[in-house]
C-alpha cells in the first residue's frame, strides 16, 4: 500500500466526471487500498478516486469513531436509487478543500447500489452519517465538490483560502 497526493482546489482533475469501472480486478482492489491508506493517514472519513488524480467510480470510506475498530467500505460504480424528499444540513469538509467548514442540505435518507471490494453487487439503505457521506463522495465523481452547493461568494472565498494555505505550506 502506498499514500497517494490528495488533489486541492482549484485542481481541474477534480471537476472531471469519473469513468465507470468495468471490473474489480486485483489492481483496482490496489488502487482502494491505496485510497484507504490515503484517507486514514489525512485523516478523513471519505475520499472518491478522483481526489487521488483517478477519474474512475470508486469511493472508500470508514464511519467508525475513535476507539473503534476500523470499518473500511469501498464502493465502485455506485448509484443511487432513491432519495428522500426529507433533507437535512451537515457541516461539511473535504480533504480537497482543507481546512473549510460550511453546512450543505441534502436528502436525509438514500437507498444505493454499487459493487463492493469482491465485485459483489450490493443495495444498501443510508441514512445520517452515511448519507452525507456517500453523496458528498458521489459528487466528488461527477466533478462535484461540497462547496458547489454554496453560494459563489463563499465558494471563492473557500478557493482563495485554500489557495492561500497550500502557498504558506
Ligand atoms: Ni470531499
Amino acid at each position: 500500500m502506498a499514500i497517494r497526493e490528495i488533489l486541492v482546489v482549484p485542481n481541474p482533475v477534480l471537476k472531471q466526471v469519473s469513468e465507470p469501472v468495468a471490473a474489480v480486478t486485483d489492481e483496482l482492489r490496489a488502487l482502494m487500498d491505496d485510497m484507504l491508506e490515503t484517507m486514514y493517514a489525512a485523516p478523513g472519513i471519505g475520499l472518491a478516486a478522483v481526489q487521488v488524480g483517478v477519474p474512475q467510480r470508486v469511493i472508500v470510506m470508514d464511519l467508525a469513531r475513535d476507539g473503534e475498530e476500523p470499518q473500511p467500505r469501498y464502493y465502485v460504480n455506485p448509484e443511487i436509487l432513491w432519495a428522500s424528499e426529507e433533507t437535512a444540513p451537515y457541516e461539511e469538509g473535504c480533504l480537497s478543500v482543507p481546512e473549510i467548514y460550511d453546512e450543505v442540505e441534502r436528502p436525509s435518507q438514500v437507498k444505493l447500489k454499487y459493487l463492493n471490494y469482491q465485485g459483489e453487487a450490493v443495495v444498501e439503505e443510508a441514512e445520517g452519517l452515511f448519507a452525507v457521506c456517500i453523496q458528498h463522495e458521489m459528487d466528488h465523481l461527477d466533478g462535484v465538490l461540497f462547496i458547489d452547493h454554496l453560494s459563489r461568494l463563499k465558494r471563492e472565498q473557500a478557493i482563495r483560502k485554500v489557495k492561500k494555505l497550500v502557498k504558506a505550506a
